[in-house]
């Protein structure tokens, strides 16, 4: 490879490093650093005509690309009141599903390669509902999904090299979220003060992503605790559910420890019954509306004797105790929490890896695109 590993020991952890990086450039596409706060007047200007006639959104992608999709659901409809879908394409394109007339539909995919994903966009092209909007979030300009859309909203992660996604995964949250205000300020879905908001707490991302890099020792000495577990569970509610679904995935691909990613909620259906000394737990817990919700969920785990690992604010006050460890995660509106949370989860499953001593770069029967069915 040409990209080079530089100081690091993986290109992972080179990658996870890029992200405050990643992320400014990827908002820099959109947002104006002069002295007013706002999107750029050429930000997707191409496309306003497009983007104002659409009344939902039908998202469709794989794997880590399809978690951002999860949260990007989330924002939608909480932020601009826009009904959205997600789902992976390997589903969507074998169950003959209804895409309405007026639908935008995206295609999350670093590649811009992957089978799924190309088939079941072609799939709905063949159809034509009224009206259809298709949009290219990509990292890769050159590839067939850009090809093939109406719109390419790019990612600018730079080429991503290690199997298990990170900083492609960061931006395009963030990407997703300057299309959201793209499309809630043509259509007048917002006020000018919530995407005045909202652009200046996306201009503190890069900030708090550097600083959430400062949890690489703590989370380092964490993983000590997961090296022969076999089984691992991560938790979280609202924003933060798709991180854990992601979280759960990377160690997976990586560690290859079986992981489950849960809607904290969930537990009482299931999951509980798995709960015992040797079933660590992880926790994604910001200081956020569903807090106090999740407490009680990290209780009712605690009385059965699981031990929590709990990513918190500084403002949750949560402290370790026994079976209870806590790593202090740099403070961020509610909104943009799940593009700082990341990174905890990304170095957790790293060092895990690591200290497993499997190919983190390259882990077994996995490939970084998947071309083929
Ligand atoms: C593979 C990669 C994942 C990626 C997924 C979707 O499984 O290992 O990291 O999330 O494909 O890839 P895409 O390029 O479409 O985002």
């Amino acid at each position: 490879h040409n990209a080079d590993k530089g100081e690091f020991k993986h290109y992972m952890l080179k990658e996870i490093y890029e992200q405050p990086d990643a992320v400014a450039r990827t908002i820099e596409m959109a947002v104006d650093n002069g002295d007013t706060v706002k999107l750029r007047d050429d930000f997707l200007q191409r496309h306003e005509a497009q983007l104002s006639g659409i009344r939902n959104v039908q998202i469709i992608a794989c794997g880590t690309s399809y978690h951002a999709g999860l949260v990007a659901k989330y924002w939608f409809e909480s932020l601009i009141r826009v009904p959205c879908s997600v789902e992976v394409a390997s589903e969507f394109r074998y169950r003959n599903p209804v895409v309405v007339d007026h639908s935008l539909v995206i295609c999350i995919s670093q590649s811009g390669e992957t089978a799924d994903t190309l088939s079941a966009l072609r799939d709905i092209q063949k159809h034509t509902p009224a009206g259809l909007v298709s949009l290219a979030l990509c990292n890769v300009p050159t590839s067939s999904l850009v090809r093939e859309t109406d719109i390419f909203l790019p990612t600018l992660a730079g080429p991503e090299i290690g199997v298990a996604s990170t900083k492609a995964f960061t931006t395009q949250l963030v990407a997703l979220m300057l299309l959201i205000l793209k499309v809630g300020s043509t259509q007048q879905r917002m006020t000018q003060e919530h995407l005045t908001t909202l652009i200046d707490e996306l201009q503190q991302l890069p900030g708090q992503l550097y600083a959430s890099l400062h949890l690489d020792a703590p989370i380092q000495a964490m993983s000590e605790h997961f090296e022969d577990k076999r089984s691992c569970l991560f938790l979280g509610r609202g924003l933060q559910f798709p991180i854990a679904l992601e979280g759960a995935l990377k160690l997976k691909e990586i560690s290859y420890i079986h992981a489950e990613g849960y809607a904290a909620g969930e537990l009482k259906h299931g999951p509980l019954a798995l709960v015992d000394r040797d079933m660590p737990i992880v926790v994604l817990a910001p200081k956020d509306s569903m807090f106090d919700k999740l407490k009680a969920n990290m209780q009712e785990v605690h009385a059965r004797h699981g031990e929590l690992f709990v990513f918190a604010s500084e403002a949750s006050q949560m402290v370790a105790e026994d079976r209870l460890h806590v790593v202090h995660v740099p403070d961020v509106c509610e909104t943009l929490a799940p593009i700082v949370y990341s990174v905890p989860v990304q170095l957790l499953s790293y060092h895990v890896a690591v200290m497993r001593g499997t190919d983190v770069d390259q882990p077994r029967n996995l490939a970084k695109s998947v071309t083929v069915e």
